[in-house]
């Protein structure tokens, strides 16, 4: 049994959580940044994470995402700064499957990340991001030690899933 755990991260909230995911395995396993991958073969499961940002998937891994082997069971894992369980960052997720659609997606796991409180500020003045940027607000603290004890169950539930 082969992990890899990558991600893309600007501000750190999404790297934390991969270290948790990461922490979380224990057979043979990588930790790397998403633009340090070489190639994704050769994994029984990959782990991608990324933030939401302005409603999507960040540039940065649209290429992995597409380069998936074909039926490569992954589980992806995300940071936002709007509620957790709410609607907005749903919708990233749904890009994110649609983009990895040649991979097996065993399951989505998300939480909240902080935002510098002057970026809030100047995305609040903008009308397509208002909505979340007022739902980040609250978001200063996470992500928690119980986010990331939730990113390590999730961990639990995905290799339940390939018979671990
Ligand atoms: C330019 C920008 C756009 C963002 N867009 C969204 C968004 O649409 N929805 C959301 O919930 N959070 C949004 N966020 C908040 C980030 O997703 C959140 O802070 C995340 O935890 C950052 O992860 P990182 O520290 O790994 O980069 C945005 C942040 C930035 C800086």
């Amino acid at each position: 049994m082969k992990a890899l755990v990558t991600y893309y991260s600007q501000t750190g909230n999404t790297e934390k959580l991969a270290r948790a995911i990461y922490d979380a395995i224990h057979f043979e396993k990588e930790l790397l940044r998403i633009q340090d991958v070489k190639s994704s073969q050769g994994y029984d499961i990959i782990f991608v994470g990324f933030p939401v940002q302005a409603h999507s998937v960040p540039a940065a891994v649209h290429s992995f995402f597409k380069n998936l082997p074909d039926k490569q069971p992954i589980a992806l894992f995300c940071t936002h700064g709007s509620i957790r369980g709410g609607h907005l960052p749903k919708q990233a997720i749904e890009h994110a499957i649609g983009l990895a659609s040649r991979a097996k997606v065993l399951g989505t796991f998300g939480i909240r990340g902080k935002v510098n409180p002057r970026v809030i500020d100047a995305l609040m003045k903008m009308l397509e991001h208002r909505a979340w940027a007022e739902e980040a607000q609250g978001a200063i603290d996470h992500p928690t030690d119980a986010d990331l004890a939730d990113g390590k169950a999730f961990v639990k539930e995905i290799l339940a899933k390939i018979g671990h």
